[in-house]
């Protein structure tokens, strides 16, 4: 089976790279040799590589720069993700797109199901959930829509790798203790996109994350026990909580999104690892000893 992803060289694609199944022919693009939202040439990538199933791992991530830069993000995260459904169409392959929890406004306190009403708060979010409505609408039956939360890696810029580094730099760090969600590896959720390419009946959409639910401030302090325990940092600084209100972005951020994952384990047959073993398992790969 061929698999073509897009965006191969972020977080997530370069994961996907690394842990490509035996019965796979794996091609990846990135920019600069494929920009998404250009339509002609997504059509003549796929007409060149004649993919099974396209993974669309490519978006536009800068949430906060997004606000500032509308038509960036709606170029890449809308039209891009036609042009990839509609080539998916052209070439009868199926498509797996990623897309995010801050599609939702974060006002629930229990988990959000796939049916659960959208309601972004910002641009990114909303350029997001506009390209799962494209996806579907153009690849209907044929795509299957996954959101995911909180992705890190050793790879990019995310969360994680932040925290390591100022708590290098710093002599104490402030983290938002009032949002709520659930950290993934994005190599945990690379498992679960393989999974989906393996199991063709399904489409639609679905959420994948690692299991269980924290805030920011907590998986600092996580970040920080475990990177303590492992030698990656060498000191103990005093992390500070602060509100979001005291906090202040260029874009609102839902205050709770974590996602119910229990249809994508009915189909797949997958149970998340609880988000700190995952943590945990990246850092360990991430120390020198
Ligand atoms: N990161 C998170 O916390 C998070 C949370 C929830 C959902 N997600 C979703 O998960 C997916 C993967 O995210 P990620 O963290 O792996 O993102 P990432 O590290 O930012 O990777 C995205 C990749 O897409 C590329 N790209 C951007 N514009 C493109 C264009 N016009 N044409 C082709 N490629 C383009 C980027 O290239 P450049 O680096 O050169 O721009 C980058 O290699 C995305 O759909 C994202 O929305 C992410």
């Amino acid at each position: 089976m061929k698999v073509l992803v897009l965006g191969c060289d972020g977080q997530l694609g370069v994961e996907l790279a690394g842990s490509v199944p035996e019965n796979v022919e794996f091609i990846g693009l990135d920019l600069p040799i494929l920009d998404i939202t250009d339509a002609h040439k997504v059509l003549e990538c796929c007409r060149k590589a004649r993919p099974d199933v396209i993974v669309n791992a490519a978006a536009y991530t800068a949430v906060d720069k997004a606000e500032a830069d509308v038509q960036g993000a709606t170029a890449v995260n809308v039209e891009g993700a036609r042009n990839i459904a509609v080539a998916a169409r052209g070439v009868a392959a199926r498509l797996i797109h990623i897309s995010t929890d801050y599609v939702f406004d974060g006002t629930r306190s229990t988990p959000y199901e796939v049916g659960s009403m959208t309601n972004p708060l910002g641009v990114y979010g909303r350029t997001k959930r506009d390209g799962e409505l494209a996806v579907l609408e153009e690849s209907p039956g044929a795509a299957v829509v996954i959101r995911t939360a909180w992705l890190y890696s050793k790879t990019g810029s995310n969360f994680v790798k932040t925290m390591l580094r100022l708590m290098n730099d710093r002599d104490e760090i402030q983290v938002v203790s009032d949002q709520f969600g659930t950290p993934t590896w994005a190599a945990s959720l690379a498992a679960a996109i393989w999974a989906f390419v393996d199991s063709p009946a399904h489409s639609g959409i679905f959420h994948w994350t690692d299991g269980g639910q924290t805030s920011w401030l907590e998986f600092a302090v996580a970040i920080q026990q475990e990177a303590l325990a492992l030698g990656l940092i060498s000191r103990k600084i005093p992390i500070r909580a602060v509100e979001t209100k005291d906090y202040p972005t260029a874009t609102r951020r839902p205050r709770y999104s974590v996602l119910d994952c229990s249809s994508t384990q009915a189909a797949l047959g997958l149970k998340p690892e609880p988000w700190r073993n995952n943590l945990c398992e990246m850092l360990k790969r991430a120390s020198p000893g």
